[in-house]
């Protein structure tokens, strides 16, 4: 293996693949910290049709911005080939992202593809989405039936005025409602709700979102509004840290901590005391959770990332379309996890301050 054939598109000469580190795809591949490689997150499409403001902001997306063209897209044959390959190195979990992922054309037909795999020990991938759930309540039985396993849908509150301002599209709470009893009745789940929480603009929505969701057998993660990407403005002010979610929560309806699903699960789990469901909080700026990090992420056009908070990845895509074989493109994925580093939460600014970090669209979370 020699450094070449990955093109590092980035100023990250660091995570060059060093000569001669053949990793064997045995399911066994780690990294510098000892970190397996368990989770892959594909994003399917760098579009959306909101314009959240932590996320998507209309000053940058706007009308002259310009998405990627659909021919530098993986195709579901590639994106397939691939997965099959980082399943090879111990994937279990593949997660659909985007941008907005229900937004590809015939998603079905890919989640058909993935749900037929098997990991390395002979059982279904855990193959799951992350959606804003506008389109969710249409969809939500074609997924279940290519194969989906569960979702996870967007809502950052539940007044109407309140969403509709966060997503900068005039959509309102109630069709994501829609989608999310869609999903449950189409057997996807649990499904779990994820909040971002931005001081002074939705931090009022905690208690209600709580309230309403207790007991429905979905589950609400509060997530701390993180540094991604470089257009949202994000400033630690903006940040309400985990610990003040659940005290607030736990005021009105008293809560538990429970024990994680699995080590290295970003949310950390809190029940309430009688017996009305779980919620969780990912706390990613006030408690980092890098040492545990399992999670590769592919970009739309084939990149490769090792963090979310990455400034470039390997180019997959010009490997597969050069004609790569299998081992050689295995090869690639098991050196360049095995070289990786990447803890970028738990060094926030002084690693990467300054820097011009992917899109969460992009990437997808
Ligand atoms: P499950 O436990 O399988 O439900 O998945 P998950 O907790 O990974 O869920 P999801 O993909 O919905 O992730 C929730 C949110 O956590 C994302 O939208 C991100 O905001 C954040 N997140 C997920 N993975 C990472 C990560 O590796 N690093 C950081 N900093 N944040 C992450
Ligand atoms: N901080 C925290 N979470 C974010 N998401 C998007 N941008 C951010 C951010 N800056 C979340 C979305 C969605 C998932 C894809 O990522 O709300 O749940
Ligand atoms: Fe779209 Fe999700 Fe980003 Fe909002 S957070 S703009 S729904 S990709
Ligand atoms: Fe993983 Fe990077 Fe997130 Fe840390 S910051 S948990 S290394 S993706």
């Amino acid at each position: 293996m020699t450094d070449r054939i990955i093109p590092v598109l980035d100023e990250r000469a660091a995570l060059r693949v060093p000569a001669g580190a053949v990793v064997a795809a045995d399911g066994h591949v780690a990294d510098r910290l000892q970190r397996p490689l368990r989770d892959l997150r594909v994003s399917v499409t760098d579009r959306c049709n909101f314009r959240c403001t932590y996320c998507m902001p209309k000053e940058v997306f706007d009308k002259g911005y310009r998405f990627l063209p659909h021919a530098d897209l993986l195709t579901f044959e590639e994106i397939t080939r691939l997965a099959r390959l980082f399943i090879a190195h111990g994937v279990e979990k593949i997660r659909l992202t985007g941008g907005e992922p229900l937004l590809r054309k015939d998603i079905e037909r890919l989640i058909e593809m993935l749900a037929r795999l098997r990991t390395r020990h002979g059982r279904p991938l855990d193959l799951t989405l992350t959606t804003n759930g506008s389109i969710l309540a249409r969809k939500a039985r074609a997924l279940a039936a290519a194969g989906l396993k569960r979702v996870t849908v967007s809502l950052d509150g539940l007044d109407d005025a309140v969403f509709r301002r966060l997503n900068d599209a005039d959509f309102p709470v109630s069709a994501v409602l829609e989608g999310i009893a869609a999903a449950a009745d189409a057997g996807l789940a649990p499904v779990k709700v994820n909040m971002v929480v931005k001081r002074g603009v939705n931090e009022h929505e905690i208690v209600p979102m709580a309230r309403h969701f207790r007991g429905s057998g979905h589950i609400v993660r509060f997530i701390e509004f993180m540094d991604v990407g470089s257009s949202n403005g994000w400033r630690l002010d903006d940040v309400v840290p985990s610990r003040e979610v659940i005290r607030r929560i736990d005021a009105e309806m008293p809560l538990e901590a429970v024990e994680p699903n699995y080590g290295g699960e970003v949310a950390e789990r809190w029940r309430y005391r009688d017996g009305g469901g779980e919620i969780g909080v990912i706390s990613s700026v006030t408690q980092a959770f890098c040492r545990d990090c399992t999670r590769a992420r592919l970009s739309t056009e084939g990149r490769l990332y090792l963090c979310l908070f990455a400034t470039g990845g390997y180019d997959l895509r010009q490997m597969l379309r050069a004609g790569a074989d299998d081992a050689r493109i295995s090869a690639a994925i098991g050196s360049i996890w095995h070289v990786r580093g990447d803890r970028y939460s738990e060094l926030r600014s002084e690693a990467t301050a300054g820097l011009r970090k992917i899109e969460m669209s992009y990437i997808g979370g």
